[in-house]
């Protein structure tokens, strides 16, 4: 079946529907997602999202800029980060005006917490940044702009899961989406497309990321001769529930909340002595990591606690001499932690049958964000090459993206901010592109390819390889030697056995062949999705030989600005992964040794 349309959304998270919105309001716009739209991963997004409001204490959008340069390792784009950082204070009322249900101060105004690597640029305390709606702030911005777009009469394909970009003449025309109920392929015939596919994350066996993250957007991408950027950033949140990796927000620690090892000790006072558990992620994560390999992890096993219990909270709010506004000591309760972390209570309690409130909670790391991803300018538009040429009518917005905003590690509470700063500007010039151009022809069977790989994969008769085996083993290595701390020797063992995988990927069998709702040939594409983001991320990680942010080479455990300053860029060519580089725009900051 054919549809024509100026615009083409590809997902409903936040980015895709604040694009949505916004598209909508000058073009003939379609969002096509392989979910309902409410149950994007947006959803599960949990603390916050930062905007110096300044509603509680000074604050400043300058201050929030620096910090998420600090906070990227010095590898954001830094136009790109102040874009951000001063459109986030009016997209914050945005999103009030339109419902948003936020926390609110004793005096009305928008609440606001402490997270990782915020701080006043004065006194380098945590300063109080993220606006939130208890510990489901992503939850309340996915209904809100899903609730504008239905009222806006915003068009929906739901459970229509995008297979190829039709490109023709290096020109954007459309997409090509299989609808998951009948099997039937659709042509979206478009001048404009745009990515909002969200991460990664299932490339990794602990991860906060829900099954629906598997590179789509990416793979789709390299597969059209489109490059990836900075692959080999990777996030890893420092406390998922141990196991099952499962979000602990940071709100947890901005509200109070401690890490703490084996012996009881709070042990980011000695990784990040000013901010302590609200460093960096990428600092508590490896804190973490070196507890335990210091024999330090509870129970002798890779994990800490986390310990929001009042009592221990309220020792070191004393201890550290942390006051409210208005001088009186700060305290946290029994009751706060039901009103303002009541999923983190829900999930703690009926996952591991363990009450924050008198319990500490276990918690490891978990692969949870992607820095990197197609590359775009300040205004979504992809772009092509070190030159930074715009492929017309493709955009990319959220996580999908790297504009990049996040450099080589990104502070909690950004990407909330960045789908909507970036799902806006995407969609505000779709309308401009869309206005300037002509809706050009679909090339011949612009179907072929999409059709072509899911016959392949149902076609596989003789296949003896079972699609969760190769998952679990990709999962696996990529955990052991592309997670928080990699090497050389480690590195290629992953990248090798990623080739094994790849060739097994060709021979496994699937028990379903039909059409309607064939789960398991999707998740198989899906699969072959993941393997490329593997394999991306490996080659990419084994050729920086560096460690800056997410990025912890052991062998070269250094910042290198002279040789590393720079954005990768990794194409698929011939069957093999092809590195370049960009460079990296510094405005104001010129790069500094971290300490936090
Ligand atoms: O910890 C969290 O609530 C996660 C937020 C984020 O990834 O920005």
């Amino acid at each position: 079946m054919y549809h024509k349309y100026d615009a083409v959304i590809v997902g409903a998270g936040g980015a895709g529907l604040m694009a949505a919105l916004y598209a909508s309001r000058g073009v003939n716009t379609a969002v096509l997602s392989k979910l309902y739209p409410t149950r994007s991963h947006t959803g599960t997004a949990q603390g916050g999202m930062g905007a110096a409001l300044g509603n509680h204490e000074e604050d400043s959008p300058e201050w929030h800029t620096f910090d998420t340069i600090k906070g990227s390792d010095y590898l954001a784009d830094q136009d790109a980060v102040k874009i951000m950082c001063y459109e986030a204070v009016d997209i914050v009322y945005e999103l009030e005006h339109m419902g948003l249900p936020f926390n609110r101060t004793e005096e009305g105004r928008i609440a606001q917490r402490p997270f990782g690597g915020h701080t006043n640029n004065v006194t380098n305390q945590p300063v109080r940044r993220a606006c939130y709606a208890a510990d489901r702030t992503g939850h309340m911005i996915l209904q809100t702009l899903y609730q504008q777009c239905i009222k806006h009469n915003v068009t929906f394909f739901d459970e229509f899961h995008v297979l190829d970009l039709i490109v023709e003449d290096g020109v954007t025309r459309g997409v090509v989406a299989v609808e998951i109920a009948t099997g039937e392929l659709h042509v979206f015939h478009a001048k404009a497309v745009l990515f909002a596919t969200g991460g990664w994350g299932k490339v990794w066996s602990v991860t906060s990321n829900a099954h629906t993250l598997t590179g789509d957007g990416p793979a789709i991408a390299l597969r059209r001769g489109i490059p990836l950027e900075d692959m080999e950033f990777f996030q890893f949140h420092p406390t998922g529930i141990y196991k099952m990796g499962i979000l602990i927000t940071e709100g947890v620690r901005g509200e109070g909340g401690v890490l703490i090892n084996s012996g009881g000790e709070r042990f980011m006072d000695s990784y990040a002595p000013t901010i302590k558990d609200l460093a960096s992620r990428d600092v508590v994560s490896r804190a973490i990591y070196l507890e335990v390999r210091a024999g330090r992890g509870v129970d002798g096993k890779d994990y800490v606690h986390l310990d929001v219990r009042p009592e221990t909270v309220n020792h070191y709010f004393d201890r550290d001499g942390i006051k409210n506004p208005d001088g009186t000591p700060r305290r946290i309760t029994a009751e706060d932690i039901e009103a303002k972390l009541p999923d983190i209570a829900d999930f703690t309690r009926t996952y591991l049958g363990v009450d924050p409130v008198s319990q500490p909670v276990p918690v490891q790391p978990t692969a949870h964000y992607a820095m990197g991803g197609i590359p775009t300018d300040v205004w979504g538009r992809v772009v092509m090459d070190e030159k930074n040429t715009a492929m017309p009518g493709l955009y990319a917005a959220g996580e999908v993206a790297c504009v990049s905003v996040h450099g080589a590690n990104r502070l909690g509470t950004n990407s909330l901010l960045d789908i909507n700063v970036f799902g806006k500007r995407s969609g505000i010039d779709m309308v401009r592109f869309c206005q300037e151009n002509d809706l050009l022809p679909l090339p011949k069977e612009p179907e072929a390819f999409a059709r072509e790989q899911l016959e392949a994969l149902r076609g596989q008769q003789n296949g003896r390889e079972r699609a969760a085996d190769i998952r679990r083993e990709m999962q696996d290595v990529m955990m052991d030697y592309v997670g928080v701390f990699r090497e050389e020797e480690g590195i290629k063992q992953a990248i090798d056995k990623l080739k094994e995988l790849q060739e097994r990927y060709q021979r496994m069998a699937l028990d379903d062949k039909g059409r309607r709702f064939n789960t398991d040939v999707l998740e198989a594409w899906e699969l072959g999705a993941l393997l490329e983001m593997a394999e991306v991320t490996a080659v990419a990680a084994l050729a920086r030989t560096e460690s800056r942010g997410g990025h912890y080479r052991e062998d070269y455990s250094k910042r290198d600005d002279e040789n590393w300053l720079r954005h990768s860029l990794a194409w698929r060519k011939d069957g093999n992964i092809e590195l370049g580089c960009k460079p990296v725009t510094i405005t104001d900051y010129e790069p500094k040794e971290r300490v936090y």
